[in-house]
C-alpha cells in the first residue's frame, strides 16, 4: 500500500438506487416499501421548472412524515448552475428534520462544486443544531466533471459516493446517442473477414471508459462508485447485462429508475453464494499455504498468491454487508 491513505466513507448498503421524483407524493410510500436501499427525492431533472416550489413542499413533508425504515434516504438538489440550489439547501434542510441521509449533488464540475454546497449544508447544520453530517453523493455526469473527478473525489469529507449520470454525460460529450445507457449498434468494430469471407460485428462498451475512469477514482478515495440509470425499464435482460458489467468492474450499485429494476440490482450486486464460498475456499488454501511457508499454491487448477488474498477478503466482506435473506 501507499503510505498516502484515504478513508473509507461511512459503509451502507447501495444496491439499488431508486429515483422518485419529489412532484410525485403519490410514489413516496411505495417506494418506502420497496427493497431499495437508498431512496433519493429529486428536485432536479425529473420535475419541471414549475413544479419545484411545490416538490421541495413535498419532499420536507416525505422527509418528516413517512416511515423509510432501515432505507438510506437522500435529496436530489438541483445543479449549482440554476438559480434553484439555495432554495433546495436553505428551505428542506432547515425544515426537515434528521432522518436525511445524503445529498446528491448533480453535474458537479469542479471540486469548488462540492466546496460550496459543503459550505452551505455546514452553516445550516450548525444553526439548526442538526447532528447527523449529511453525506454527499456526486454525480459525474458531465465532461468537466470527468476531467476533475481526482479533485471532486476528495473535495469534501461528506463525499460518500460517485455516481455515473449517463445521460447528462452522454449529452455533454455530444455522443451521438439520445437513449439512457444501454450500448449501442454503432459503437462497434468488424472482424477480419473469415475464410468464407464472413465479418461478424462485435458490439462494444461505450460507457466502458467513462464507468470504470470513475470506479478508479472513487475506490482510490474511499468512495462507493454507483452506476447511473438505464432508461429501458421494460427490459430487465439489458438493465441486468449492464448492471453485472459495473458489478465486474467494482460498482457497489446501480439506480432504478422504476420498481421493476429494484430486485434485478439487488440480485446483481449481492455477491453469489457460490461466488463468496470460492472466496472463503481460497482463503482456507492461502492460510495453509502460508502456514507452509508457501506465498502460492493451485486451488482448483488456478495460481493463487497473496493478492488473492486481498481479492477474497473484499468478496468476504461485501458478502457480510448484505442484509440476511
Ligand atoms: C442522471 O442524472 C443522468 O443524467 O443519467
Ligand atoms: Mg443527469
Amino acid at each position: 500500500m501507499s503510505f498516502t491513505t484515504f478513508d473509507q466513507a461511512p459503509a451502507r448498503l447501495n444496491r439499488c438506487e431508486l429515483a422518485v421524483p419529489g412532484s410525485s407524493p403519490h410514489m413516496f410510500e411505495k417506494a418506502a416499501k420497496s427493497a431499495a436501499d437508498v431512496i433519493f427525492l429529486d428536485l432536479e431533472d425529473a420535475v419541471a421548472p414549475d413544479d419545484k416550489p411545490q416538490a421541495r413542499k413535498n419532499v420536507i413533508a416525505a422527509i418528516n412524515d413517512v416511515d423509510w425504515g432501515n432505507k438510506s434516504l437522500g435529496l436530489r438538489i438541483n445543479a449549482l448552475d440554476t438559480h434553484y440550489t439555495y432554495q433546495d439547501l436553505v428551505q428542506v434542510l432547515e425544515a426537515c428534520g434528521e432522518r436525511l441521509d445524503l445529498i446528491m449533488i448533480p453535474k458537479v464540475g469542479t471540486a469548488s462544486d462540492v466546496y460550496a454546497v459543503d459550505v452551505l449544508v455546514s452553516q445550516i447544520e450548525a444553526a439548526k443544531g442538526r447532528t447527523k453530517r449529511i453525506g454527499f453523493e456526486l454525480i459525474i455526469e458531465t465532461a468537466l466533471g470527468m476531467a476533475n473527478i481526482d479533485e471532486i473525489a476528495k473535495a469534501s469529507k461528506r463525499n460518500e459516493s460517485l455516481h455515473f449520470g449517463v445521460a447528462d454525460y452522454a449529452a455533454s460529450t455530444r455522443a451521438q446517442t439520445t437513449q439512457i445507457g444501454g450500448p449501442n449498434p454503432n459503437y462497434a468494430v468488424l472482424t477480419d473477414p473469415d475464410a468464407a469471407g464472413n465479418r461478424e460485428v462485435h458490439w462494444g462498451d461505450m460507457w466502458h471508459y467513462a464507468l470504470a475512469r470513475m470506479v478508479v477514482a472513487a475506490r482510490a478515495h474511499g468512495l462507493r462508485p454507483i452506476d447511473g440509470p438505464f432508461g429501458d425499464f421494460n427490459d430487465s435482460d439489458g438493465y441486468r447485462a449492464q448492471a453485472r458489467r459495473s458489478a465486474v468492474l467494482g460498482c457497489e450499485g446501480k439506480w432504478a429508475i422504476h420498481p421493476k429494476q429494484i430486485a434485478v440490482a439487488n440480485e446483481v450486486f449481492t455477491p453469489s453464494a457460490h461466488e463468496v464460498d470460492k472466496a472463503r475456499r481460497i482463503l482456507a488454501a492461502m492460510k495453509q499455504a502460508q502456514a507452509e511457508g508457501k506465498g502460492a499454491v493451485a486451488l482448483d487448477g488456478k495460481l493463487i498468491d497473496i493478492a488473492s488474498i486481498r481479492q477474497a477478503e473484499a468478496m468476504v466482506a461485501q458478502s457480510e454487508r448484505m442484509p440476511v435473506a
